[in-house]
């Protein structure tokens, strides 16, 4: 099929592209950039480089372009600079959104596929956390993409736009070829952050506080490899295509690891020592997240194929090859 990927420069965007080319589907790219990297896609793919609230842009990519349905990663996702800059996450995320809905309805395009957050839900207290759990997000960020789904949800009764959202725990890995990866600038997340030390790029690991309510007083997260997570775009793809509902599914493995854990694990993986120091609690930072993933199992029939083994020595052969990420401008 012809899909339009928006945001498809960026870490998971660039995922989902390969997957979907190897899958024999037609990609259109659209990214301004502000993040993604052109260098993570294939040189002769069809791209755009514009803003998703760009009305007249998008509008003329949807009338140059053939499209069957849309996959819309745009988006900011930094939760600790969504405390201190949340206007900046409702304007890109939220109306991003609506002028994408707008242009969809416009050109009669009826199928979109985006990427929601874990953070939709808060603080919760019983782990596994199902779909039907109540939204009460603690940060901007996952306010705005509550937003998000409000706007499909809403668009889907008025202008019969079939949407799924899928809820991201937390992503890591790179892709099994070593070709693409996580590269982020600032870098906040863990994984990518542990395997800076065995790069020599920072000397130590600082896990951010330890006496969570947990096993071993460190937070624990989901995490899920990146391309577990695109092959679960696809299935929704092929769900819409099917002609059915609307419909939300969180994407994790339903596992939890604490970041000592990840720190065990990354120095198992990368056979070198990385030492460790304790700071203080991070702003917002739950105990504990994980998926319920079986609606994801049952309806999509979506299976997990890589473990954390997996994920942390996909990043850190990427990591290896790239050590200056793709070494283009001032984002890498
Ligand atoms: N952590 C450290 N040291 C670091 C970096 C992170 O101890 O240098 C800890 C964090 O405090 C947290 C854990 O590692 O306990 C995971 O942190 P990440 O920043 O890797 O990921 P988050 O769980 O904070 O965030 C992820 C996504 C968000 C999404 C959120 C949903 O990156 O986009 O999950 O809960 F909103």
């Amino acid at each position: 099929m012809n899909i339009l990927v928006l945001g498809g420069a960026g870490y998971i965007g660039s995922h989902f592209v390969k997957k979907a080319l190897e899958a024999n589907n037609q990609i259109i790219v659209i990214d301004n950039l502000s993040t993604g990297h052109k260098k993570s896609l294939p040189q002769n793919i069809k791209f755009y480089q514009g803003d998703v609230r760009d009305e007249k842009f998008i509008d003329n990519v949807f009338k140059k372009e053939k499209i069957d349905a849309c996959v819309h990663f745009c988006a900011f996702s930094l939760v600790g600079e969504s405390m201190k800059d949340p206007l900046k996450y409702f304007d890109n995320n939220v109306i991003g959104a609506i002028r994408l809905v707008e242009a969809m309805a416009k050109h009669n395009i009826k199928k979109i596929v985006f990427s929601s957050t874990a953070a939709v839900y808060g603080s919760h207290d019983k782990m596994p956390i199902t779909e039907d759990y109540s939204t009460e997000p603690t940060n901007p960020y996952g306010e705005s993409k509550l937003f998000m789904e409000k706007i499909f949800k809403w668009s889907d009764l008025a202008y019969g736009i079939k949407y799924v959202s899928l809820r991201y725990f937390n992503v890591a890995g790179a892709a099994s070829d070593g070709t693409i990866g996580e590269v982020h600038n600032p870098e906040t997340h863990l994984i990518p952050i542990v395997l800076e030390v065995p790069l020599n790029k920072r000397d130590k690991l600082t896990i951010f506080g330890d006496d969570y309510k947990t096993k071993d007083g460190t937070c624990i997260r989901d995490y899920i490899h990146v391309e577990d997570l695109t092959e679960a775009h696809l299935l929704a793809l092929d769900y819409l295509n099917k002609g059915n509902e609307s419909n939300i599914f969180n994407l994790g493995s339903q596992t939890g690891y604490s970041n000592l854990e990840i720190l065990n694990t990354a120095k198992k993986v990368t056979e070198k020592p990385i030492p460790v120091v304790i700071g203080d609690r991070r702003p917002g930072d739950p105990d504990m997240l994980i998926a319920s993933n079986q609606k994801a199992k049952e309806v999509l029939r979506w299976e997990i194929k890589r473990d954390i083994k997996q994920i942390i020595s996909t990043a850190w052969q990427f990591h290896q090859k790239h050590p200056n990420g793709y070494g283009e401008d001032e984002n890498d």
